[in-house]
């Protein structure tokens, strides 16, 4: 894989300065979900995606297994492939390799997770007709760097798997793939996988699994603070907590002070005060239904060109293409 990494910002001081806001925000205290993923976040994330709980990871790959071909016979060629928050990309194999069309394809994962493109790197380098080239960016700095290194008569499919535009609020949803969409040219792909809404319990089971992984993955950005920013963070004096909410249709993670603390972050210059049972908001994983899926893709500036279901968890496969 060639490894293009950001030479600019230095991520300690955005970390820093992201976790100061959020957490001297005057009602709910937030971190961004993005924190979530470093070394031991991402590795994590690989466990929950085998639970039994978590079928979301399943159902994408189900679908990309069934129907890659259908999907590739809808793109042009030649093409180019950015996938967007790649994790592992184990599920990206099945398209990589329908796309074996006789001519090579570059695959460019954005990742800002750096244990991520490694795995992806592992997973997906021995596809004989792809070749790897890595982004550590964020989505659209990744987005913008492919598009501007494209050759003259590439068609860019833009892969968005996984339901991470569901880590968007509404309507930032809309707002982000607009700007995606404005990285694109006019006929250029994306293809977005999105979980669709399901009973409450089955929701709260995929967040708050029964061996505690999920909770292992939240209380790592704890982990990750002390480790990283000289914060003193007792992770046993925080609780994991999976809550929906109805308003928003998702299902929101949480971090809750079992008891009142102050917590002090050196490389942040903060002390914070928790009062017994506040919380930490740390994702939000919002639900989709499919009609509402096609009003977010032309609101974007989209037009859609198929959708495939999981009838076993519903989830959905949109195939969008860039008006
Ligand atoms: C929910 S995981 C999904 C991984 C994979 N697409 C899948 O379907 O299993 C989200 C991934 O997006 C990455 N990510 C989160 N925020 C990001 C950002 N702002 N820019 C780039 N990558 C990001 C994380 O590191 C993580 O690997």
């Amino acid at each position: 894989m060639i490894l293009r990494q950001a030479v600019t910002a230095d991520p300690a001081f955005e970390f820093a300065a992201d976790v100061r806001a959020g957490l001297l925000l005057r009602g709910q205290k937030e971190l961004p979900s993005k924190y979530l993923y470093d070394e031991v976040g991402s590795a994590l994330f690989e466990v929950i995606s085998a639970l039994p709980e978590y079928g979301l990871t399943r159902a994408d790959e189900r679908l990309l297994r069934m129907h890659a071909a259908g999907i590739v016979a809808r793109l042009n060629s030649p093409l180019v492939v950015a996938e967007l928050g790649s994790g592992s990309g184990k599920k990206t194999r099945y398209l990589l390799e329908a796309l074996d069309r006789g001519e090579h394809t570059r695959y460019c994962p954005i990742e800002i997770s750096h244990a991520a493109l490694t795995m992806c790197a592992r997973e997906l380098g021995d596809i004989e007709h792809i070749s790897i080239v890595g982004f550590e960016r964020e989505y659209l700095d990744g987005l913008r760097e492919v598009a501007a290194h494209r050759r003259p008569g590439e068609q860019l499919l833009v892969l968005f798997l996984g339901s991470t535009i569901g880590n968007f609020d509404r309507p930032a949803d809309v707002t982000f793939l607009r700007s995606v969409r404005n990285t694109l040219q006019t006929g250029d792909a994306l293809l977005l996988g999105t979980d669709l809404l399901k009973p409450i319990p089955q929701l709260l089971d995929a967040y708050d699994d029964a061996l505690g992984v999920t909770a292992a993955f939240n209380l790592n950005l704890l982990a990750r603070i002390n480790r990283e920013l000289g914060g003193n963070f007792r992770l046993s004096d925080f609780e994991h907590e999976a809550r929906f909410n109805p308003k928003t249709r998702s299902v929101e993670m949480h971090l809750r002070s079992k008891h009142a603390q102050t917590v002090h972050i050196t490389r942040a210059g903060l002390s914070v005060r928790l009062e017994e049972g506040e919380t930490i908001w740390t994702e939000s994983s919002h639900k989709y239904s499919p009609s509402e899926l096609l009003q977010l893709a032309m609101a974007a500036g989209f037009r859609f060109q198929g959708q495939w279901t999981d009838q076993e968890w519903p989830f959905a496969e949109t195939l969008l293409v860039a008006e």
